[in-house]
């Protein structure tokens, strides 16, 4: 994800400085190369030398420390900067930037940078909400800062409220985003994802091993690019991907309901979920009693719903289907295709290894109505998600409608 940029992390001296330790290891883990720079005060929660150690890198921290100073100026550190992420950013750092201060290593370094600035709040909720801190914050948001806003809960203080310093994982998927060029930018996407779960009984239903790795990586990938997506879900266990619209299903009649609700305001749908074909005739009330002998269940067929949204498709609408096969791959996947008026259908192969359900990597053909298949290495599903939307954009840039050349 930061493969080949270099990350300014400027750290003040709140209690959720110990954190930053963390976010060090998640940015040199996801390929950043991390600059660390502390305020004095963060010194006192956090030592350099850890964030030496776990950033490989010397840490900035004293504007007149002469040999730092000779070996790389606070002005080149500025300048290095793809990115500048301020976590836990104090009220006392977000009033100094608001005002242009100078007047530490970290604030000096603020006022030369160029990059786009990450500004990760934590502080006491009367802090917070105090209305400095507010107006500040907002002055910051019209410099253009990114705030990833702080979370309710209980905080070091043991008072209750807004002021905990955001999830990691928010502030990375925020960083990522905005080092991410918004090529989906107010562009609305809609993906499914993971299987359905269709009761016959209170504690029985029929499902498939679908997890949604697929359609959680693809609703990811949508939403760093900046694309307002909205994510229709089976029942997993993968947290909601930060800054998409979740809608939470367990059924594929409900699972169909979101979906044509939502569906004439989408650019492109993107049916990853592995919907049941199938559903109990009945879904009993109670649980059924086990007796000696076998027993039946009458299945009813589910409503297809790509092939649903492949009829009432609106012009210029882009829809992408999934097939997963066990043998004759090609023909099936294009079958459907061609049965769902699909743009194209990504095809895997679920004997393959490394490719399809739980999976982290899939390795994927991309079949369309004419022209050849492409046939794509096996890669992390995020990779994945990526070629894909690649593929996607370019047909949003020739908005046409189905069956045009
Ligand atoms: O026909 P098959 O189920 O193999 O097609 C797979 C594609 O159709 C996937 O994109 C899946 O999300 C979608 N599908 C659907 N409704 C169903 C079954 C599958 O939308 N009832």
């Amino acid at each position: 994800m930061f493969e080949g940029r270099t990350i300014l992390l400027g750290v003040s001296g709140g209690i959720a400085a110990y954190k930053a330790g963390e976010l060090v290891r998640r940015f040199v883990r996801a390929g950043g190369n991390v600059q660390v720079v502390m305020t004095a005060n963060a010194r006192n929660f956090i030592t350099p030398l850890t964030m030496q150690t776990l950033s490989g890198q010397p840490v900035c921290t004293d504007l007149f420390d002469l040999g730092l100073e000779s070996q790389i100026g606070h002005i080149q550190v500025a300048r290095a900067a793809h990115l500048i992420v301020l976590a836990p950013a104090t009220a006392n750092l977000i009033a100094k930037m608001a005002s242009g201060i100078a007047d530490d290593y970290l604030t000096t370094v603020l006022l030369a940078a160029t990059a786009p600035i990450v500004v990760c709040p934590a502080m006491n909720v009367r802090m917070y909400e105090n209305q400095v801190t507010q107006r500040n914050l907002e002055t910051l948001r019209h410099m253009g800062c990114h705030i990833v806003e702080p979370e309710s809960g209980e905080l070091a203080c043991k008072e209750e409220g807004t002021g905990r310093l955001a999830e990691l994982t928010a502030i990375m998927e925020t960083a990522c985003r905005v080092l991410t060029p918004p090529t989906l930018k107010d562009r609305r996407i809609l993906v499914s994802a993971g299987p359905t779960w269709e009761a016959f009984d209170p504690v029985r239903y029929i499902s498939n091993p679908s997890t949604g790795k697929m359609g959680y990586a693809l609703a990811t990938v949508a939403a760093r690019r900046s694309a307002h997506v909205h994510l229709v879900s089976g029942p997993t266990y993968l947290q909601p991907p930060h800054g998409v619209n979740m809608h939470r299903v367990v059924t594929a009649l409900q699972m169909q309901e979101c979906i044509l609700d939502l569906a004439p305001g989408m650019d492109a749908i993107i049916m990853a979920a592995a919907v049941g074909d199938y559903r109990p005739a009945e879904a009993l009330p109670q649980k059924v009693k086990k007796l000696d002998g076998d027993l039946s269940v009458k299945l009813l067929r589910n409503p297809d719903i790509l092939a649903g949204l492949g009829r009432s498709r609106s012009e210029g609408q882009v829809l992408i289907g999934f097939a997963a096969e066990t043998e004759n791959l090609i023909e099936n996947a294009r079958e459907k295709l061609v049965q769902k008026r699909l743009d194209f259908i990504v095809a895997n192969n679920l004997g393959n290894p490394g490719s399809g359900f739980g999976c982290d990597t899939n390795e994927v053909k991309i079949i369309r109505p004419v022209g050849d298949i492409e046939e794509l290495p096996r890669m992390a599903k995020e990779r994945v998600a990526g070629e894909i939307l690649d593929r996607i954009e370019a047909l949003l840039a020739n908005t046409r409608t189905y069956g045009e050349s």
